[in-house]
């Protein structure tokens, strides 16, 4: 499997984007303006070295504005035109034979993608999503992510000392940025760690701190609070690392909320709420701030936990429930709300798949086998990669309006899902 280069390679990993590539623009505009001149007579030299002052002080005035503009932009957002660096691929630490199951994973997860598309032929040269590109979009293109590690950055994530399955997802997120940045030159992404994450949270519900500090609480749950906070604070689009992007989603035109609806039926045993691991929002909408309000509720107490509904995924269709003054959630349609959800189905579930055509023609195509995820062979001497008892492959999410698939709800080598779990002992 090739890996594309990001179009622009850079070395240089700046944090406060933009800024150094402005400063210099300007240091070569000054350079050949004074080669010009050197041609001429002294005269000429004498009225621009007059000049000097004068053309600096108005460099001032557009550096100043220029660094207004950019202000509101925390400085850990990377600009995907300028931290291309960021998505390359990170080395595997060397002697370590192990990682070569990871690589594997990595390598076939992208296979995943590319069959994918194949079979819903989408064409590999269009770049847009089902919109075109707006720059008008109420929700910013900013991609944001969460991990206790920071995935973006190799020396962690090549690290034998952490989590080798970290490697899969950051390259999996690195993989949904560079979807993404097909289609929006303008491109984001933020990396949130646990300081930005109580930051995010001091500024919006400074309650749920000590429950994000409490060393009980699980990483999925900070996730739930981190992200919903988060998006109250900036908008943007959440994803979860672990999230498999097949074909960028951008929220529709006028869309100011959207998630995706998690699978099985409401009311069914196996259904959790909204499958949160993707979730867009316009900046202080108010279904995310009531959720966020809703966790505080609930994790101090004060409300009742919805019985089965997850902390984040139960607390978002309450809020969102509430906000669009719904009581049946069975037959809500897309064209009735500012909002759009997406569907999660279970594609071994013949049930759920029989209701979208589409999909089920693609499925029992004679090629349609390769829609699903395929755990690769265990390495003999490395790893045994295994799915353990409740298998979550090849869950995706749909759009039931053009029936075809977006994301994999998680990537081969996560817990459930073709996990590397232990060494084989050699024969
Ligand atoms: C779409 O993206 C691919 C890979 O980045 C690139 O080769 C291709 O030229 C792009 N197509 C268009 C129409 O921009
Ligand atoms: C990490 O790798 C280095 C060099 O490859 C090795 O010396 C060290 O023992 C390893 N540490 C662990 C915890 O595996
Ligand atoms: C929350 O913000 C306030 C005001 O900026 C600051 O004084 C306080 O230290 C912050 N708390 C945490 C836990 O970051
Ligand atoms: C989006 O909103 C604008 C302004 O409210 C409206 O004129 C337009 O018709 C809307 N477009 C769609 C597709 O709903
Ligand atoms: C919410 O919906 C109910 C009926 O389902 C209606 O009676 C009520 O007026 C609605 N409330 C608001 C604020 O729209
Ligand atoms: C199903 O696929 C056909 C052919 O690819 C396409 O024209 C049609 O729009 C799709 N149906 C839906 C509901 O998206």
């Amino acid at each position: 499997m090739k890996h594309r280069r990001p179009a622009k390679p850079n070395s240089r990993i700046v944090d406060e984007e933009g800024r150094e590539e402005f400063f210099a623009t300007s240091r070569v505009k000054s350079r050949s303006f004074k080669f010009k001149r050197r041609h001429q007579r002294w005269p000429a030299i004498a009225t621009v070295l007059s000049l000097i002052p004068c053309l600096l002080f108005i460099r001032n005035l557009i550096t100043t504005n220029r660094e207004s503009e950019l202000s509101p932009f925390p400085p850990n957002w990377w600009d995907v035109q300028n931290q291309a660096s960021l998505l390359l691929r990170c080395p595997q630490p060397q002697h370590a034979p192990k990682w070569n199951c990871y690589n594997d994973l990595v390598d076939e997860n992208s296979d995943t993608v590319d069959r994918a598309k194949r079979l819903f032929e989408y064409d590999p040269n269009d770049n847009r999503s089902k919109e075109e590109h707006r720059f008008d979009d109420r929700i910013p293109h900013l991609l944001i992510f969460t991990h206790k590690y920071n995935i973006f950055d190799c020396s962690v994530t090549a690290s034998n000392s952490t989590s080798p399955n970290m490697y899969t997802l950051a390259e999996n997120a690195k993989a949904t940025v560079k979807a993404y940045s097909r289609i929006w030159p303008d491109l984001h992404f933020v990396y949130l760690s646990d300081n930005d994450c109580i930051d995010a949270l001091n500024r919006t519900e400074p309650g749920l701190i000590p429950f994000f500090n409490d060393v009980k609480l699980e990483g999925m749950f900070k996730a739930d609070l981190c992200r919903v906070a988060y998006l109250c604070l900036h908008g943007g689009y959440y994803f979860d690392v672990d999230l498999l992007v097949v074909r960028p989603f951008t929220a529709p035109k006028n869309s100011t909320f959207v998630t995706v609806k998690g699978e099985g039926s409401p009311g069914g045993s196996d259904f959790r709420g909204f499958f949160q691991a993707f979730l867009a929002a316009e900046k202080d909408h108010a279904i995310v701030r009531l959720s966020l309000r809703m966790m505080l509720e609930t994790l101090s107490g004060k409300r009742p936990s919805s019985s089965g509904l997850y902390l984040g995924p139960g607390s978002l269709m309450e809020a969102w429930m509430e906000v669009q003054n719904i009581t049946d959630f069975s037959n809500t349609k897309n064209d009735d709300y500012d909002t759009y959800l997406l569907k999660e189905i279970n594609l071994n579930d013949q049930l759920q798949v029989s209701m979208y055509k589409n999909l089920s023609d693609v499925l029992m195509s004679e090629t349609g086998s390769d829609l699903l995820q395929r755990v690769p062979g265990d390495h003999e001497d490395d790893c045994k990669l295994s799915t353990g008892s409740w298998n979550v492959c090849n869950f995706a999410v749909l759009d039931e309006g053009d029936g075809s698939i977006y994301f994999y709800s998680r990537v081969l080598g996560t817990t459930y899902c073709g996990v590397c779990v232990e060494k084989r002992p050699k024969r």
